[in-house]
């Protein structure tokens, strides 16, 4: 098996690079300077010289606020370079994969979402992954989706990621109290993206458990002092969401629904605390 991870040096990239490295597989990783997903000429250099026969396309333009006003960048990275990367894909006759997101939902429907459920994006970003799910499809429909929802993980960049060093640094962190969604730890993901990567079709993946992120963070902080870690923060603040002014709108009520992973693939999601005790570990 010769693997091709894009964005490989992303926060998921690096999960995924590790796992089939581990699995003993050839791997090439390429980020935005050796690989960029929007230079199709790159791709199809890289592509020729490697001969990959799975493609996993972890790229994209993540920065959700920053999207609003960056517009055309966010669809140029996360729908035309997606398109790109499966064309590239269709040529080789490789297994393509792209990752996309629960912001692909705006969190109005009660209960959770299914594969099938209809996409309403609320944001420039769920927009722009929602066309890079629609290009990808288009281009090689063979193609593997697999939607995953608060990703964390070391060196990450994101809410949950920062966690234990914000209660290191920080008195109080005040937390979003309505906001409700499954975690996503990138070891996990990159342990379904291996499952998944005979796969075509979409497909959702979250660690098993609804949470808001005011109970994260109380759990992190528990844990963290449980653990003896000596920490800065002494409360953890629920508050609106509102509060913080953020430029993108965000699903209040986002949750994907795992079913169809636990059923055809036959392994059932860990718990979400379980997945934050790995993390806090390492
Ligand atoms: N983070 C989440 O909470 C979350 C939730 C659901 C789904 N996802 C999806 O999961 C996937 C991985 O996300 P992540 O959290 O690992 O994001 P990340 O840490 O931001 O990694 C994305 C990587 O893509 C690279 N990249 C950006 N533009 C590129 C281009 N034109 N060509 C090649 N590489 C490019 C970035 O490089 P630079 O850093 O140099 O820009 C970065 O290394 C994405 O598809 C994302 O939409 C993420």
């Amino acid at each position: 098996m010769r693997v091709w991870i894009l964005g490989g040096q992303g926060l998921l990239g690096k999960s995924v690079l590790r796992m089939y490295e581990a699995r003993g597989c050839t791997v090439l990783a390429t980020g935005k300077k050796d690989g960029d997903i929007c230079n199709p000429s790159i791709l199809e250099t890289h592509a020729k010289r490697f001969e990959p026969t799975h493609i996993v396309n972890c790229a994209a333009f993540t920065d959700v606020d920053a999207a609003e006003n960056h517009e055309a960048l966010a669809y140029e990275i996360n729908a035309k370079g997606a398109r790109n990367v499966a064309n590239i894909a269709k040529e080789q006759g490789a297994k393509c994969m792209y990752i996309s997101t629960d912001y692909v939902f705006d969190g109005a429907q009660p209960g959770s979402y299914d594969e099938k459920a209809p996409c309403f994006p609320c944001n420039v970003y769920g927009k722009s992954k929602r066309e890079g799910e629609q290009a990808v499809m288009e281009a090689y429909p063979s193609s593997c989706i697999l939607r995953i929802s608060w990703l964390f993980g070391h060196q990450g960049r994101t809410f949950f990621s920062s966690l234990p060093r914000l209660m290191k640094e920080r008195k109080e962190i005040r937390v979003a109290k309505e906001q409700q969604g499954r975690l996503t730890y990138v070891e996990d993901a990159a342990e379904a993206i291996f499952s998944l990567q005979e796969q075509s079709g979409i497909w959702h993946f979250a660690n098993r458990g609804t949470v808001t992120r005011f109970e994260v963070a109380t759990y992190v902080r528990e844990k963290l002092l449980k653990d003896g870690c000596s920490l800065a923060c002494q409360e953890i603040i629920p508050v609106e969401a509102s509060l913080f002014m953020q430029q993108a709108a965000r699903p209040t009520f986002s949750i994907l629904n795992t079913e169809k992973y636990t059923k055809e693939i036959g392994h059932s999601p860990r718990d979400w605390q379980k997945a934050i005790d790995d993390f806090l570990k390492e």
